[in-house]
């Protein structure tokens, strides 16, 4: 991957980055759609999203430090998720950016799968959680639960 900034200077991190209002508002719209696009067709979720690893550059959002993401029908998929979907939440909030998604919104917009519904999937089946993969269908539909 090549380096995101300019004269060999990196991007700063959206931590780092002053936005304005109209920025803050784009920069949500995008996180939202990026990890609805890494979830869908990366078929991944980040693990450990935050404003620590987006960087900023030229009114675009970029996720770094994507080596420890875990494929979505991992067994911790869920739980982080749940957390990435917080923390983007909490950042923007902070922020006072209007109508953004409560977590748990987000969460479902993503995975399709209700936060109460992904818990009870795990409690009900402490054994192994697998989702069969399918273009055609939404995961919720193609959970298997097998025991170990
Ligand atoms: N400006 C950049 N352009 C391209 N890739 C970058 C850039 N900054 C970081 N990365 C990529 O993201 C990875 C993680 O960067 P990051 O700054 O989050 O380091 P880190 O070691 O994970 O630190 P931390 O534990 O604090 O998150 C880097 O190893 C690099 O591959
Ligand atoms: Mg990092």
């Amino acid at each position: 991957m090549s380096l995101i900034g300019e004269d060999d200077k990196p991007a700063n991190t959206l931590k780092e980055s002053v936005l304005n209002e109209e920025e803050r508002i784009l920069a949500y719209n995008q996180i939202n759609k990026m990890m609805k696009r890494l979830y869908k067709e990366a078929r991944l979720v980040h693990g450990d999203l935050s404003e620590y690893n987006i960087l900023w550059h030229q009114n675009q959002c970029y996720f770094i430090d994507v080596t420890q993401s875990v494929d979505i029908g991992d067994q911790l998929a869920y739980q982080l998720l749940q957390r990435d979907c917080e923390n983007i939440t909490d950042f923007f909030n902070k922020l006072r950016v209007p109508g953004i998604l409560l977590p748990e919104d987000l969460f479902r917009t993503i995975s399709g799968v209700d936060v109460e519904e992904a818990e009870m999937l795990l409690k009900k089946d402490s054994s192994v959680v697998t989702y069969v993969p399918s273009p055609m269908t939404s995961p919720v539909k193609n959970v298997e639960r097998r025991k170990s």
